[in-house]
């Protein structure tokens, strides 16, 4: 349907884009502060929770303010990369011309006459970046979906130097919880272990109620119980009223083709990643929707401290909700429903 005002593609701002504005002014002020105490952050959250989406829209948001952003691919040669990007900006290759700048060795045409070409990738970019300073830039970096790779380990030690040396380079990096979290743990990578990480959740159901009132036609009681159905969860956000949309808004004969959307497009991949023991312990949550923490510890039979292991570790890949206390729930609609099928019980 072409005039569907949902999208069921990822990783590009919709058009019913609901805002997380307390996550994004922290990063925006963190970033934007003149002596700014951070200069990394890590965006984390399930598949479909929209950490492409809300770093695109913070990046955009800095390059209205005039900082020049950089979209780096996590594999490959990320510090030449930088190199390259930077000196294809627009508008900032004279300046780096003009202080014979020379990338040449790194096979990044320049245009200077004297040849003295540079050959450490790390002194180019520090130069580069000294000349951004001078001229009171700013750099954004973007990395979406790391992992902990060697590329990854590198860049993020060579970043490391960059900001030691107090230039004006700012990191922003997505990525599964399981990946950013070997990263974080790398040896030599201390600084990344005390980044701040955020967590992305769920989106405000009151904004998602507005959308589906004003786009779908619902009654507000009607908008408010599609939104809860949700969860708050922007994969289902979209999905839900794109079928629902389909329908005439007819949001309850949408259900079954969104419950397969999700289950095809992000559970299965969930499921296959999950340890024996995660299964079994979101299986048992499932079978009764909410669960006192008590029964399921019963039901594990695991020794206590492992338990909470699993569980604590659940809960920061965006699975687990344990927000209300004595009380553990599944945080992706109708996820218990695909738990509960796939099971083997
Ligand atoms: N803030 C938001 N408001 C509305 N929809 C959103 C928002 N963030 C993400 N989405 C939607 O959720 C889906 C997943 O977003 P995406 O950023 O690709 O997730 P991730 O990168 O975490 O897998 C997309 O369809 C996107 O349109
Ligand atoms: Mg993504």
């Amino acid at each position: 349907m072409n005039n569907n005002p949902y999208t069921l593609t990822f990783g590009k701002e919709p058009p019913q884009m609901i805002q997380r504005f307390a996550q994004s002014s922290e990063i925006l002020e963190t970033f934007s502060d003149d002596s700014p105490s951070q200069q990394i952050y890590m965006v984390t959250g399930v598949r479909g929770s929209g950490k492409t989406v809300f770093m695109t829209s913070i990046a955009r948001k800095l390059e209205e303010d005039s900082w020049i952003v950089v979209e780096l691919n996590s594999s490959g040669e990320i510090l030449k990369e930088l190199a390259a990007k930077l000196y294809n900006t627009k508008g900032l290759s004279r300046i780096f011309d003009d202080a014979g700048i020379d990338l040449s060795f790194f096979g990044i045409s320049v245009n200077i006459k004297k040849n003295n070409p540079i050959t450490d990738l790390g002194t180019a970019v520090e130069l580069m970046l000294s000349k951004l300073s001078k001229r009171h830039k700013r750099v954004l970096i973007t990395i979406d979906e790391v992992s902990n790779t060697k590329e990854m380990q590198y860049f993020a030690g060579a970043f490391q130097i960059l900001v030691r040396h107090e230039l004006p380079v700012f990191l922003l990096m997505t990525g599964l919880y399981e990946n950013i979290n070997k990263l974080q743990n790398e040896e030599n990578l201390t600084f990344l272990y005390r980044a701040p990480k955020l967590y992305l959740g769920a989106l405000n159901i009151g904004r998602i109620a507005d959308s589906y009132e004003k786009l779908l036609g619902l009654s507000r009681e009607d908008a408010l119980s599609l939104a809860k159905m949700s969860k708050g969860y922007p994969l289902a956000f979209q999905v839900l009223g794109y079928f629902s949309c389909n329908k005439g808004g007819d949001y309850m004969a949408a259900l079954p083709d969104a419950r397969q959307y999700l289950a095809e497009y992000v559970y299965e991949k969930i499921w296959l990643e999950l340890s024996r023991i995660e299964k079994d312990l979101l299986t048992c949550i499932a079978l009764r929707k909410q669960i006192e923490v008590k029964a399921v510890k019963a039901a594990m039979d695991l020794p206590a401290n492992e338990f909470s292991v699993y569980r604590d570790r659940l809960i920061k890949k965006g699975l687990l909700d344990g927000s209300t206390r004595g009380v553990l729930r599944l945080t992706l609609p109708f996820f218990d429903d695909y738990v509960n099928e796939h099971a083997d019980l």
